[in-house]
Order: structure tokens, then sequence, then C-alpha cells
């Protein structure tokens, strides 16, 4: 499907504005009948649409070319929402709600008949996520219906973290774009399946292993995120993910970065660098991206998807970077690098 005009709507930070409040309300009703529409969330961007019409959710597989295969995240804005859409909520699921919604988690649950089949691609269980965006929750408010949605970039590319990258991949495939900034995690939010006995954690994300098992106890890992031999219970996870146009290798060893620069100048090649602020003075290359401090991973976290979408706008053709400690959200930060890369590794 091809649209003449994508709608752009400009909210203010203050969505108590009269204009705000005016434009987050147009959004919303195209959202209830039938449109999709990308908004802002605490995580990245995602498309929306109506979770209980059919037609409407598979506009989104259409746009962002999804398989159909791997099913998407319903979002609301209340907790009295979650009881249209599920059959069962644990009590663990329930602390977890009660601790980090709104927030970065996402839970899957048993799922009701109502909820459009092609949101969960066939599966019995749903997922669901409040996020904590002021934006996110008036639009939510203003469609009065759950909303499913996918991050709002191009199936297989870096998730969007600010609107220009949603117009970017999205232009004319989609009705509309609320722009409300950068985002604030810069990653997507944790994933943990609470439908059965043990939860299992599918998806790293801004709700660490660490702060679940605090609140809950012991949580199972889905073993494909360590393993390429399994097939991932989350379907998104088995999909190469994020990945820039050009080669990108990740360099545990960041000494032998200057020399792998140097050997692929040699071959003729434009050359990209993924570091931080700290060490960007260190290299020289085609071009050298500092993605947030090395001494704060959540600066990394929101700035990763923008600097692996400049390289592609600079057209290099090989990138070598840094890895990140595998603590807090350091674990989610090298899940996508590693997807990025299709764990090429020097
Ligand atoms: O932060 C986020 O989660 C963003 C924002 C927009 O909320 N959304 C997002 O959606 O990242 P998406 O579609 O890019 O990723 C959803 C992930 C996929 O890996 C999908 O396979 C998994 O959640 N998922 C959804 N429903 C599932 C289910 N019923 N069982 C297993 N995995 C599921
Ligand atoms: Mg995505």
């Amino acid at each position: 499907m091809s649209y003449e005009h994508t709608e752009y709507w400009i909210v203010d930070k203050n969505i108590n504005q009269e204009r705000t409040k005016a434009q987050i309300n147009e959004a919303g009703m195209w959202i209830k009948k039938g449109e999709v529409v990308a908004f802002p969330t605490e995580t990245v961007y995602g498309l929306g649409a109506n979770a209980f019409d059919e037609q409407a959710v598979r506009k989104i597989f259409a746009a962002k070319g999804r398989p159909s295969d791997n099913p998407l995240i319903v979002h609301i804005a209340e907790r009295q929402q979650l009881d249209q859409l599920v059959t069962d909520v644990s009590p663990q699921a329930e602390r977890l709600i009660a601790r980090f919604w709104p927030g970065p988690l996402t839970l899957i649950f048993k799922k009701k008949t109502a909820v459009a089949p092609s949101v969960t691609a066939g599966l019995d269980t749903v997922a669901v996520r409040m996020p904590d965006h002021p934006v996110a929750s008036a639009l939510l408010q203003a469609a009065g219906v759950p909303v499913a949605a996918p991050s709002a970039n191009l199936s297989g590319k870096p998730s969007p973290t600010s609107a220009a990258h949603v117009r970017h991949d999205l232009d004319h495939k989609i009705a509309g774009i609320v722009d409300g900034g950068k985002t604030g995690v810069g990653l997507e939010s944790t994933v943990l399946d609470c439908s059965g006995q043990v939860p299992v954690l599918y998806r790293p994300g801004g709700v660490t292993r660490e702060e679940i098992e605090a609140e809950i106890g012991p949580v199972s890992l889905d073993l494909a995120l360590h393993s390429e031999q399994e097939t991932p219970m989350s379907p998104g996870m088995k999909y190469t993910h994020y990945a820039p146009a050009g080669t990108l290798w990740l360099v545990p060893d960041r000494s032998r970065i200057t020399e792998l620069v140097a050997r692929s100048k040699a071959e003729g090649k434009r050359v990209g660098v993924l570091t931080t602020i700290e060490r960007q003075p260190d290299y020289q290359a085609d071009l050298v991206i500092a993605c947030g401090k090395r001494s704060s991973l959540a600066t990394v976290a929101a700035d990763l998807y923008e600097s692996l979408r400049a390289f592609d706008h600079a057209a290099v053709e090989v990138i070598y970077a840094e890895t990140f400690p595998a603590e807090g959200v350091g674990i989610a930060i090298m899940n996508r690098l590693e997807k990025a890369a299709a764990g090429r590794m020097l």
C-alpha cells in the first residue's frame, strides 16, 4: 500500500498544550479507525494499529516488510486493558507489573480470542507492555483500544530512535508519524514469557535480568540467545536485525582496530569505526562514530541505533566496532550488536 502523503505531527513535550492535544487526538482517532501511525515510546518508535482490527494490523506487516510469523507487542495505557487481552495473570506477573509498568518490560500471557490473529502470528500467547512516555500514553488513551506496535523500522534495519528515522524508512508507506523527539532508552523492551511455570527471558532490554530476579526470583534464559543452533522461542529473535548496510565486525580486543582499519583501507574500502566519546580521538577512518560514553552504558544504548544508521548515510562498506561489558544494559547492547554483525567477531 502506498500513501501519497504521510501525515507528520510535531508534538510538544508538554502534552497539555492545546495544539498538541488536538494532534494526539487526531492520531489516536486514525488508529482507532484502522490506520497505522508511528509514535514515540521510551524505548524506540513504534508503528501502531488497533489490536482488535485484523485488517489494520496487516497494514503493519505490509509497511515494514515483516515476516508474518513474527508476532507484535500490544501496548496499553492502563492496567485494566490487560484483561481485554489475556486470560490469566500470575502472581509473579502481577508483581512485575506493579514494579515495572509503565516501563520497558514486555510480558507474554495466554491470549484471549479478541486479539486479532496477525498480532500473535497464530500463537496462543500475546505480548503486552505499558510504555512510559507521555506522548505514547496520551495517544493510547485517545485511541481507546489496545495498540499492536512493532518497532517502526523497515524489517531488518536498526529500530528508530527519532521520527526522522521512521520517515526515512516508512514515508509514503504509513498514514502518519507523531514526532515526539528522540527516545530515551534507545533499545527495545525486555521480553519475558510469563505464560508458563517459570518465566523465560526472550530478549534482554531496558529492564535487566538482575532487576527482574530481585523482584520474583530466578528466571530462565531462552537458550537461543547464546547459541546459533537453537530456534528462538521468540520468533523475532531468529531474524538478522538492526543491520547497517556495510559489513559490521565486532572487535573485543580494541588494540587491533587500527591495524584492521589500515588493512581495509589498503583494499580500497570505505571504513568506519564504532567507539565511544572517550576513545574517538584514537582512530583514523572514513567515519569514526562516538556512541555515548563507555563510562555510562545507558548513553551507549541511547545512541546505538542512530550510530548504526550513520554508517549507512556515509556509505561505509566495512565497520569495526568495540564491544561492551555484558553486565546490566550492556547485555542488551551486546545482544543487538551481535545480531547487527550476524555473529561476525574478530
Ligand atoms: O520496546 C519495544 O518493545 C518496541 C516498542 C515499539 O514498544 N517494540 C518492539 O517490537 O521492539 P518488535 O516487534 O520489534 O519486537 C517484538 C518482539 C519480537 O522479537 C517478537 O518475536 C516478540 O517480541 N514477541 C511478540 N509476541 C510474542 C509471543 N507471543 N511469543 C514470543 N515472542 C513474542
Ligand atoms: Mg523490531
